[in-house]
């Protein structure tokens, strides 16, 4: 079921309260929150006007999940006296995440590569394309689902791998907790191979949404194999191979600091639990920590070649996607090599600084797959960044550092939190532009300023 939908039942409960409380003629929530404050009368009925009433009739919108409802819940909520728990646009999430988060985590998720030149571009090149708006097309309902492969989705938002996700939350556990938030909005989370827990204990809190697995494929074949095999045994969906990290980017924030938390032993819980790692090992992690880390950054990158594709696809029925694709003939190239999806990213700029904003790869990305889905992240920040890059081509759209700054402010209700405020937007702009699904703003596309 999707994030819209879970809240009707509250909502319908509320508009009726809220209806009473202002048949009543009972203004003082208004008043103590400011919001009418000496004019109290036109106050209520301009709220009831815009906000109340169209969804009297509410038998209508409930035919549909309207994930921009979501704002309404926060209206309603200010309208008792309650202030929203957690920020719902990126900036104050960000200064607020840094507030809460240890420095030395901080600094990791918010570090890029080099200058971080790539990394703000990559946000950037959102404010240089628009959406032009179609009048009169009947977007009451909005239809927000896709597909990939043999999924549907309900919406085109998905979570990306984020290897310290586990550290993100105050209980190091964030990797159950974005789980859980996957399970409450029906977006899919990525597994990344660092996790704080194993892969297998993780998926489950995922309820019925579908979970992909991120593979770093390591530097040795058996342990490759194993994971690969780990996640399929465990219910994950699809196997991301991330080619872009077999080596790490040059991140200054961290080299200032000495600050790669995987060699404190930190995020390496699937590397522990598996014997094709531990028959690396002289004493187990947890005899002589120093040792294990060592051995996990000598195997931890293979720089795949094209070739080591055919061995990967052998390993499992399961789709496979490519991380890092930037290039329309590397497209071409993982079709022949029984790829199934493309992911266009640049990793958030922080592998490798001074290239353009994956933003602009991805139209030209999108040209090449003949039917294969593009996935696309880097840069995501607000709902109309989702509709530009579903707007450029993308099946669909992966959120990072946003949900990454969500889980340290608030865990797991604070990602539902932020998911919901992004998929709202999204919503929101489909409605007032005139686009009823993702299909036709597809079509419509996106201008360049
Ligand atoms: C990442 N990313 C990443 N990607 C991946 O394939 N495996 C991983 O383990 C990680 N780990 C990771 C850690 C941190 C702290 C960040 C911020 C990112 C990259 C991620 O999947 C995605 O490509 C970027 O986050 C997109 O950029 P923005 O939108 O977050 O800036």
């Amino acid at each position: 079921m999707g994030a819209g939908a879970q809240h009707h039942p509250d909502k319908v409960e509320r508009i009726v309260y809220c209806a009473a409380r202002i048949g009543l003629g009972d203004h003082s929530a208004f008043a103590s929150n400011g919001g009418a404050r000496g004019d109290g009368h036109r106050g209520v009925s301009t709220i009831y006007r815009i906000l109340i009433r169209p969804f009297r009739d509410w038998s209508r919108v409930l035919s549909i999940s309207q994930y921009g409802d979501y704002q309404f819940d926060i209206y309603f909520d200010g309208m008792e006296g309650r202030m929203p728990k957690y920020p719902v646009d990126f900036t104050s999430l960000e200064r607020t995440a840094a507030e809460v988060l240890p420095w030395w985590v901080h600094s990791y998720v918010a570090g890029g590569c080099g200058d971080e030149g790539t990394q703000r571009a990559n946000v950037d090149a959102f404010s240089r394309h628009g959406i032009v708006p179609r009048m009169l097309n009947g977007a009451l309902e909005r239809d927000l689902s896709v597909s990939l492969f043999d999924m549907t989705l309900p919406t085109p938002l998905f979570m990306c791998p984020i290897g310290v996700i586990g550290l993100c939350s105050q209980d190091f556990h964030g990797d159950i907790q974005i789980a859980q938030a996957s399970a409450e909005t029906a977006v899919p989370m990525m597994a990344s191979t660092l996790t704080q827990d194993r892969i297998e204990d993780v998926v489950p809190h995922a309820g019925d949404t579908p979970g992909l697995f991120q593979l770093d494929t390591p530097d040795d074949k058996d342990l490759a194999e194993s994971f690969v095999h780990r996640a399929e045994r465990a219910g994950y969906r699809g196997i991301v191979v991330t080619l872009d990290t077999w080596t790490t980017g040059r991140r200054p924030r961290d080299l200032n600091a000495g600050n790669f938390p995987q060699l404190r032993g930190y995020v390496l819980e699937n590397y522990f639990t598996d014997e094709a790692f531990l028959n690396r090992l002289a004493k187990p992690p947890a005899e002589d920590l120093k040792e294990a880390a060592l051995e996990w950054i000598k195997i931890w990158g293979n720089s795949l070649h094209w070739d080591d594709l055919s061995w990967l696809r052998s390993l499992t029925t399961l789709p496979i996607l490519l991380k890092g694709i930037q290039h329309p003939e590397d497209v071409r190239r993982a079709k022949d090599y029984g790829v199934d999806v493309i992911y266009c990213s640049n990793h958030g700029g922080r592998q490798a600084n001074g290239g353009l904003p994956a933003l602009d790869t991805l139209p030209h990305v999108v040209e090449a797959p003949e039917g294969m889905p593009v996935l696309f992240d880097s840069g995501v920040r607000s709902g109309a960044d989702v509709a530009k890059a579903l707007a450029l081509g993308a099946t669909a759209v992966g959120v990072g550092r946003p949900y990454a700054y969500a889980l340290a402010v608030g865990g797991s209700d604070g990602v539902v939190s932020q998911l919901r405020a992004l998929l709202a937007e999204l919503d929101l702009l489909m409605a007032i532009d005139g686009f009823p699904t993702i299909a036709g703003l597809r079509a419509a596309g996106a201008q360049r300023v």
